[in-house]
C-alpha cells in the first residue's frame, strides 16, 4: 500500500475510533492501540507534507484528547438515568415505585398518589446552559458527569437558545437539556458532504454532537442545532417537575410540546406504546421515553442511587441498529432497469424484526461508504423504511479485503448495465430484460397506478412465467380457465382478481399514465398532461413542441412521453388496453361540482370509505389540492384512524381545523364542514 492510501485509511480509522470513543462512547480498541494509529497518521504526514490536509484528524480538535475544550466542573453533578429495555421492566420499575409510594395500599411512605411526567428521550447530546441575572454565560457538555466541556460560544449560535431569559431572572439558572440535529438537517448535511467527497455522518445524533464540538463555532453556527429543556440543575424551587417545565416554557427555553402529565401507569404505558408506534413522525430523533415522578417531595423520599434516580427511568426503545456481516453485494433491477445494489446479510435482528436485506441505494453510495463483502457493517431499519447498511466496522475488516465493483452485467438478462453520464445511476438497457418487464406489470396494478388487487410481485412473477402476460396490455385478456390451470388459484381467487381487473378499466387517465412507465412522468406530470390533453388519444396525437409548452409538462417529460410512444411495442400495449376498453378519456371534471375548489384539504392516517388516493382523487375531482404536508394555506386537515402525529401538531401550530372522517364527506358534497 502507498502512503496515500495508507494516510487515507489512518484517517478513516482515527475518525472512525474517535467517534466510538468519544460520541458513541463505545470504544472498539484500547486507548493504547488508539494512540498508535494517530501516531503512525502523524509520522507520515511529517514525511510526506503534500498529503497533510485540513481535513486531517490530526489537524482538527475534537478528538479524544478532551483539552481540546476547557474543563467545566458541573455546579451540581448530571446524572444519567436507568434504563428498562424492555416493557416488562418498565412495568416492574412502575410497580416498585408504587408500592414504595404506597398507592393503592399501605402507604409506606408519602401520600399513595404518583403522578408522571413522560417525555420524549431525546437522542442528541445532554449539555447545560448557565444563565446569571438572565443572561447566558455558560454551555457545557455532561462529559463524565462532574466534569464536562466548555462549548460556550458554540451553543450560543443555537439560535433557539435565549440570549436572555424572559422575565424575572433569578440570580443564577441552570437547565440541562439535549441538543441536537433535526433528521432533516443531518440529511441535507450528508448530502452536501457526499458531493464535497467528504465522510458521511452514520446518524443525527453522531452529526450533532460533531456539530457541536467544533473547535470553530463558526461551523458550529453553520448546522442547524436546536435544543430541548428537560430538567432544572439550579434555579428557583417549584413543588412540582410539570411547573418547572412551565417555568421554563415561559422564561423563553424551548420545551417539548410531547411532554404528558399522568395519574396512572396505565398512561404512561399507553404514552409509550404509542411514541414507538409514531417515533419517525418526528423531525428528531427519540430512543425512548423518560418516565419521571412529577411530586419533588416525592422524588425527594426516592432518592438517588450513586449513578442515578430512583425516580426516574429511561424506557428505551428497540435499538434500530445492529452489526451484522455483509455477506454479499448484489444489484437488482427495477421497471425501469436501473441497477440497485443491495446487501446480503447474515440475518440479524433490527428493530425487532430479522433482516437479511438491507439497500444500498446506488454505485456511489456503496463507494462513499466503501463497504465490501467479508465486511462487519452498522444495519440500520427505521420504521416502515427499507433496511440499509450505514456504515463499515472498519476495525473488523479483514486485511486485503477487496474493495466491490459494480457488475458490468445484468443479473437476469446478462445485458450490459451501462451508467448514464451525468446520473447516479446505472441501467440494464435491455427492454425485454424479464426483471424490467415483470417490474412495469407489477408497478401497472400497484395502488398508485390502476390498483388492481391481488396482482403483486408474486403472481405477476407467476403469471410471465406461466406465458400469460409479457406486458401491462395482457392484464385485461387473462381468462378464468387460464388462471384455473395455474397452482395457488381456486375459483375465488381467479374470480376475484378478474374482478378487481375489470373495475380498473373505469381508473381516470392520470393513473393509467402514471401506470405506463414513462421515464419522466409522475403523478404531477400524468395530472397536467391529462388535464392539458383530454384524452390519452390526444396525447399520442400530440407533437413533442405542442407538449413542451404545455404549463407543468416542459422538454423533458415532453421528450420522453414522445420517445415512448413512438416505440412499435408500446404502441401494442395502447391497442391492447384499447381493445379492452381501459378508459382513455380524462375526468369529466364538469360531472362533479367544484365545491373545493382553490381549498388545500390534506388527508393522514386510514379512512374506513375510501384509500387515501381515492380520497386525494376525490379533493382533487372537485377543484381542490391535497398536498402531503399541513401547511399555513391548507384549509382542512382530515384524521383517519392512527394518523400522522406530526401533521396533527403541524396543524394545530398553524390554527388548520383537524376533522374526521363524517365531515369530510360532507365537506366534499358541500364545500362546508358539518
Ligand atoms: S432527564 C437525572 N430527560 O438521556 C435525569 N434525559 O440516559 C437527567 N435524555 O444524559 C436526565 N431526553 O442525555 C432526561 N427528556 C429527557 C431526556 C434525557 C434525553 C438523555 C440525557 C441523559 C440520558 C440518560
Amino acid at each position: 500500500m502507498d502512503a496515500a492510501s495508507r494516510v487515507e485509511e489512518l484517517r478513516r480509522l482515527v475518525e472512525h475510533h474517535t467517534e466510538r470513543y468519544y460520541l458513541l462512547d463505545d470504544p472498539e480498541i484500547s486507548d493504547a492501540e488508539f494512540d498508535g494509529l494517530v501516531r503512525e497518521l502523524r509520522a507520515l504526514e511529517d514525511a510526506h507534507p503534500e498529503l497533510r490536509t485540513e481535513e486531517s484528524p490530526t489537524q482538527k480538535v475534537g478528538g479524544r484528547a478532551s483539552t481540546a475544550f476547557a474543563e467545566v466542573r458541573h455546579r451540581v453533578p448530571m446524572m444519567s438515568l436507568d434504563n428498562a429495555f424492555s416493557f416488562d421492566e418498565l412495568v416492574a420499575w412502575g410497580k416498585r415505585m408504587e408500592r414504595y409510594i404506597g398507592v393503592g395500599g399501605e402507604p409506606q411512605t408519602g401520600s399513595g398518589h404518583v403522578d408522571y411526567v413522560c417525555e420524549l428521550k431525546i437522542d442528541g447530546i445532554a449539555c447545560s446552559l448557565l444563565y446569571e441575572g438572565g443572561r447566558y454565560v455558560r454551555g457545557a457538555t455532561r462529559g463524565n458527569g462532574v466534569v464536562g466541556e466548555d462549548v460556550t460560544e458554540n451553543v450560543r449560535t443555537i439560535s433557539v437558545i435565549p440570549e436572555r431569559l424572559e422575565g424575572d431572572a433569578p440570580e443564577v439558572l441552570e437547565v440541562r437539556g439535549e441538543v441536537y440535529m433535526p433528521v432533516s438537517a443531518f440529511e441535507e448535511l450528508n448530502q452536501r458532504q457526499g458531493e464535497a467527497g467528504l465522510r458521511l455522518f452514520a446518524n443525527p445524533r453522531n452529526s450533532g454532537a460533531g456539530s457541536l464540538r467544533q473547535k470553530d463555532p463558526k461551523i458550529t453556527a453553520s448546522r442547524d442545532l436546536r435544543f430541548w429543556a428537560y430538567q432544572l440543575g439550579e434555579g428557583p424551587r417549584f413543588r412540582r417537575h410539570s411547573e418547572t417545565l412551565d417555568y421554563l416554557k415561559a422564561a423563553g427555553l424551548p420545551v417539548n410540546p410531547n411532554v404528558r402529565t399522568v395519574g396512572s401507569l396505565d398512561e404512561v404505558f399507553a404514552y409509550c406504546e404509542n411514541w414507538l408506534k409514531h417515533r419517525h413522525d418526528l423531525d428528531y430523533e427519540i430512543d425512548g421515553v423518560v418516565v419521571k415522578v412529577d411530586d419533588l417531595a416525592q422524588r425527594e423520599e426516592l432518592g438517588s442511587t450513586s449513578k442515578s434516580p430512583r425516580w426516574a427511568i429511561a424506557y428505551k426503545f428497540p435499538p434500530e441498529e445492529a452489526t451484522t456481516v455483509l455477506k454479499d453485494i448484489m444489484v437488482s433491477i427495477g421497471r425501469t432497469g436501473k441497477a440497485t445494489p443491495f446487501a446480503q446479510l447474515e440475518p440479524v435482528k433490527v428493530s425487532g424484526s430479522t433482516v437479511q436485506l438491507a439497500t444500498l441505494h446506488n454505485q456511489d453510495q456503496v463507494r462513499v461508504k466503501d463497504v465490501r463483502p467479508g465486511d462487519t457493517v452498522t444495519v440500520r431499519k427505521a420504521g416502515d423504511v427499507i433496511p440499509e447498511v450505514v456504515a463499515p466496522v472498519l476495525s473488523k475488516r479483514r486485511e486485503g479485503l477487496p474493495e466491490w465493483s459494480f457488475p458490468k452485467e445484468c443479473p437476469v438478462c446478462h445485458g450490459p448495465l451501462i451508467r448514464i453520464e451525468g446520473e447516479s445511476d446505472t441501467f440494464c438497457v435491455n427492454v425485454d430484460c424479464p426483471a424490467q418487464r415483470d417490474g412495469r406489470i407489477i408497478h401497472f396494478a400497484s395502488r398508485g397506478a390502476m390498483d388492481i388487487e391481488g396482482l403483486g410481485e408474486k403472481r405477476v412473477s407467476q403469471l410471465t412465467t406461466a406465458g400469460l402476460l409479457s406486458d401491462p396490455g395482457d392484464i385485461y385478456y387473462l381468462t378464468y380457465e387460464a388462471l384455473m390451470g395455474l397452482e395457488g388459484f381456486a375459483g375465488i381467487s381467479a374470480r376475484n382478481l378478474l374482478d378487481a381487473i375489470e373495475a380498473s378499466k373505469t381508473r381516470p387517465l392520470p393513473s393509467l399514465l402514471v401506470g405506463l412507465s414513462i421515464r419522466h412522468l409522475g403523478g404531477r406530470g400524468a395530472e397536467v398532461l391529462a388535464d392539458a390533453f383530454g384524452s390519452l388519444d390526444r396525447i399520442l396525437e400530440a407533437s413533442e413542441e405542442e407538449m413542451a409548452v404545455t404549463p407543468g409538462v416542459g422538454p423533458v417529460i415532453a421528450k420522453s412521453v414522445c420517445e415512448f410512444f413512438a416505440l412499435d411495442r408500446n404502441r401494442q400495449v395502447i391497442d391492447k388496453l384499447r381493445g379492452a376498453g381501459v378508459n382513455f378519456a380524462g375526468v369529466e371534471r364538469s360531472t362533479l361540482p367544484p365545491t373545493l375548489a382553490g381549498k388545500s384539504v390534506v388527508v393522514t392516517g386510514t379512512l374506513e370509505s375510501m384509500s387515501r388516493d381515492r380520497a386525494v382523487e376525490a379533493v382533487k375531482a372537485r377543484g381542490g389540492s391535497s398536498p402531503g404536508s399541513v401547511s399555513k394555506k391548507t384549509a382542512y386537515l382530515v384524521a383517519g384512524a392512527e394518523p400522522g402525529q406530526a401533521k396533527v401538531t403541524k396543524a394545530e401550530e398553524c390554527g388548520v381545523p383537524v376533522i374526521d372522517e363524517a365531515a369530510f364527506l360532507h365537506l366534499l358534497e358541500t364545500g362546508e364542514v358539518p
